[in-house]
């Protein structure tokens, strides 16, 4: 009975995601590619894209390392943007607050992840791309890595919010666990998102919905789509088109773990610590197998020793044993989504593969060295889609493109690797597949 309270704390769109019946609203118009009969399309952005509002209750209290001043506003019924606010972020007088209401708590009552008692969120503008990238963060102002451009550039081809384009965001802080085990934040999002991609569908005479994701939000789906009913996806998902995703994870993160340890108490670094996010794209076995990720005089980690690496850069027992039970099983576990697919990714930016903390002091920066990818994803972990994907018998259609001197972000944003993407979702638009 302790966990029900939480489950009222999260979980929410903002507004409620309603759907409104499809046969109300005006017919359709192509007003460009009339040639294509365009599939809706359901964009599913990379992490921290979405937008988080916050409401204090009465129950909120500042933990030791927040100011006693963050609680002033609770139990007013104000919501606020949490997530990404970054004037407040950039406020030293505020910013204490913001990072004490992001973090999240593992509830062993409830066997899972939620926020910590008292704050309210819910994720921005779900069904829509209005609430992808903040308007007030002064690290993109463009929004470039959160598909800003890309959604003009599919309105130049015919697509049109609400109409034939739906956006689902979701909290970044949370993620799947493995089938059978709690996680009501990923459990509320799937419902939200199969209820969307129904209305999309409905919405556009029936037509089976395009997926369309970028990095993290490709994990998402296909974590959505392995656990959907055959007759499901067959009936509603035409294709997805995933951008910049491995089936392997990526080395990137071991750095930005070993680093948070040293952030100061309060700090954004520190909070981010908190997020069960912050294992989800660690380095799998399976495709990084027994290859030195992390090299000291000492030892050296592989992706089989990240237990061992996660209790070196400052994790608890009991952090090191939600990384074993609830996302290294995510991880190995990548399939095939079992829906036509097309991966686009980056190639010939140098990307992070190796890092040299000789004197293992992992406060100090690490040499790196530099291997194949798009300058976040290493080239193994999109190549081993090949075979994880590629080969599974019961996959269908699948083709993997490389876009070389694209980067993790420029993919979505850089006029000539954009230019491919649109082409492969419009490829998708005319494909016929035998089922
Ligand atoms: C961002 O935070 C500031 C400082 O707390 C607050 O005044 C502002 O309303 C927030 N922005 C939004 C969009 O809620
Ligand atoms: C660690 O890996 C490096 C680089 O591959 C290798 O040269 C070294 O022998 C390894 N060290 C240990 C202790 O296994
Ligand atoms: C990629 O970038 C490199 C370095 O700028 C350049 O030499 C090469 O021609 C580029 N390749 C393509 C296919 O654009």
């Amino acid at each position: 009975m302790d966990a029900l309270p939480f489950l009222l704390l999260l979980l929410l769109s903002c507004p409620p995601f309603f759907l409104s019946d499809g046969s109300a609203l005006p017919p359709l118009h192509h007003h460009a590619y009339a040639a294509v009969d365009l599939h809706p399309i359901v964009l599913l952005p990379g992490n921290s894209c979405s937008q988080l509002d916050a409401e204090l209750t009465e129950q909120y209290e500042p933990s030791s390392s927040a100011p006693a001043s963050c609680g002033a506003g609770k139990g007013k019924g104000r919501w606020f943007r949490l997530w990404k606010n970054g004037t407040a972020l950039g406020d030293p007088a505020v910013a204490p607050c913001y990072t004490d209401q992001l973090r999240v708590v593992y509830d062993r009552a409830a066997a899972d992840y939620r926020n910590v008692a008292g704050v309210r969120t819910c994720v921005v503008s779900f069904g829509t791309t209005r609430g992808f990238g903040s308007d007030d963060d002064p690290s993109d102002p463009e929004r470039s890595h959160c598909f800003k451009k890309m959604t003009q550039v599919l309105g130049r081809i015919g697509y049109r919010e609400g109409e034939n384009l739906f956006g689902a965001p979701y909290d970044s802080r949370y993620v799947p666990a493995p089938p059978g085990m709690s996680a009501m934040a990923f459990a509320a999002f799937t419902a939200d998102l199969r209820r969307l991609i129904e209305h999309a569908s409905r919405k556009n005479g029936g037509k089976p919905v395009i997926l369309v994701t970028h990095s993290k939000g490709g994990l998402m789906a296909v974590e959505f789509l392995t656990r959907s009913a055959t007759p499901w996806r067959r009936r509603f998902v035409k294709h997805l088109v995933m951008v910049s995703t491995g089936a392997g994870g990526i080395v990137v993160p071991m750095q930005s773990l070993a680093a948070s340890a040293y952030a100061p108490p309060g700090s954004l670094a520190r909070t981010e610590r908190s997020y069960g996010t912050v294992f989800a794209a660690l380095p799998s076995t399976k495709v990084f197998g027994d290859a030195p990720l992390v090299v000291t005089r000492r030892r050296n980690y592989s992706a089989y020793d990240i237990p061992e690496f996660l209790a070196a850069v400052g994790f608890s027992g009991e952090e090191v044993e939600l990384y074993r039970t609830r996302a290294l099983p995510v991880n190995v576990g990548f399939r095939a989504p079992r829906v036509p697919m097309t991966a686009v990714y980056g190639s010939g930016v140098p990307t992070p593969e190796q890092l040299v903390y000789w004197d293992g002091d992992f406060s100090k920066a690490p040499e790196v060295v530099y291997g194949d990818g798009d300058g976040s994803v290493n080239l193994v972990s999109v190549l081993a889609l090949n075979t994880v994907v590629g080969d599974d018998p019961e996959q269908g259609f699948f083709k993997a493109v490389k876009i070389v001197n694209a980067t993790h972000s420029g993919i979505i944003s850089d006029e000539f690797a954009m230019k491919r993407v649109i082409s492969e979702i419009l490829e998708a638009n005319r494909a016929t597949y035998d089922k």
